[in-house]
């Protein structure tokens, strides 16, 4: 397949590479998804009504992704489930046994992709079709396989993501699974003037760079392992940012929930083991605060990423505030930079990591 790209729109410019410029373009991504999927009247645009008709007459929701992408539908999952009620699953691409039996009849599957080109993801999207079961792709290359062969396609408007770790497309992911659940669902929030406000301090914690050069130098210098921890939406965002961390910087990095470490993982903390902890919900905040303790009575270094209203003496960083269902679009910035920096500071290659492709065309 080609994509047609205008090479202004490639070039890195001022950019030492295209992650960062692709960090950096998140906030204006943010404002050109609410101003292209609602319209002056605070009403959605830009979305078929039959895919809504589509959500609304399912029994169950499938959001099927890999990598990253995988990791946006853990938090469209919450989207989905709270405000249209209809249960979701996420999968693997490539775990998705299709022959597995579909607790339901009526499904409809919901694919995330960059690229929209994965070829994990195009066999689901095959047999999705052979049954004939309704399908929706959100990927940010329009007129690629997924996107034409399932029978509607959303666009993420991220503009072309060069670098292999995705960033851009995993916070438009986001966004657009909450538009579309906003749509398809009964959510009361002012979801375009939260977006607003979420586009706001996406800026302010990009316009941050140096606090997260120096924590990923000082936390991650000659460190072969780390942690991500959180519960509920934090622990979704905790595996994404272990993922960006590994895949560019090698520092074997493993995300999890927070109240699993007593389960076995807290025996891996050892003295000066960094654990990056995301707090940014209210619910569990207590708990992991308890869960810090714990790894740093272990001799690790925590490296606290809360939210204002959470936010300790001590924090690392705290992150400016908007609706709790939406703080994974802010908490992933720090992780973002996080292994940027942590890069860098290895003097390997950030765009291109050893054997990755950016699109997996392969199985
Ligand atoms: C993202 O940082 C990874 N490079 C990779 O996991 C990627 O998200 C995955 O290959 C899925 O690609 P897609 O979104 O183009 O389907």
């Amino acid at each position: 397949f080609h994509i047609d790209i205008d090479a202004s729109e490639t070039d890195k410019g001022v950019y030492p590479y295209y992650m960062l410029k692709e960090v950096d373009e998140q906030a204006i991504v943010a404002r050109t998804l609410s101003q292209h999927y609602f319209d002056d009247d605070n009403q959605i645009q830009n979305i078929d009504p039959a895919i809504i008709e589509a959500i609304q007459s399912a029994d169950r929701l499938y959001i099927v992704a890999a990598g990253t992408s995988y990791h946006a539908g853990l938090v469209g999952k919450r989207y989905f489930e709270q405000w249209t009620g209809k249960p979701t699953e996420v999968h693997i691409s490539s775990e998705f046994a299709y022959d597995q039996p579909l607790l339901s009849d009526k499904p409809f599957f919901i694919f995330l992709s960059q690229s929209g080109e994965t070829a994990d993801s195009r066999e689901v999207l095959d047999n999705v079709i052979k049954q004939g079961f309704g399908s929706l792709t959100i990927a940010n290359v329009m007129n690629s396989t997924l996107t034409r062969e399932a029978d509607f396609a959303l666009p993420l408007l991220a503009g072309p993501e060069i670098a292999v770790a995705s960033t851009k497309a995993y916070t438009a992911q986001i966004i657009v699974e909450a538009i579309l659940a906003h749509a398809a669902g009964n959510s009361t929030l002012d979801l375009k003037h939260e977006l607003a406000k979420v586009a706001v301090e996406m800026q302010v914690i990009i316009d941050q760079k140096e606090v997260f050069k120096t924590i990923a130098e000082s936390a991650l210098r000659d460190r072969r392992s780390a942690f991500y921890i959180g519960r509920g939406l934090d622990a979704a965002v905790a595996v994404e940012a272990a993922l960006k961390l590994k895949e560019i910087s090698y520092v074997q990095t493993e995300g999890f929930a927070a109240g699993e470490l007593k389960h076995g993982t807290i025996s891996l903390i050892e003295e000066g083991t960094p654990v990056f902890a995301l707090l940014t919900q209210t619910k569990t905040a207590g708990l992991v605060r308890g869960e810090i303790a714990q790894v740093t009575a272990r001799g690790a270094n925590a490296v606290i990423i809360s939210s204002k209203a959470l936010a300790k003496a001590g924090d690392a960083y705290v992150l400016p505030e908007v609706n709790e269902l939406l703080m994974p679009l802010l908490t992933v910035i720090p992780a973002q930079l996080i292994a940027y920096y942590a890069t860098l500071d290895r003097g390997l290659d950030v765009d291109r990591p050893r054997n990755l492709a950016k699109s997996v065309t392969v199985q």
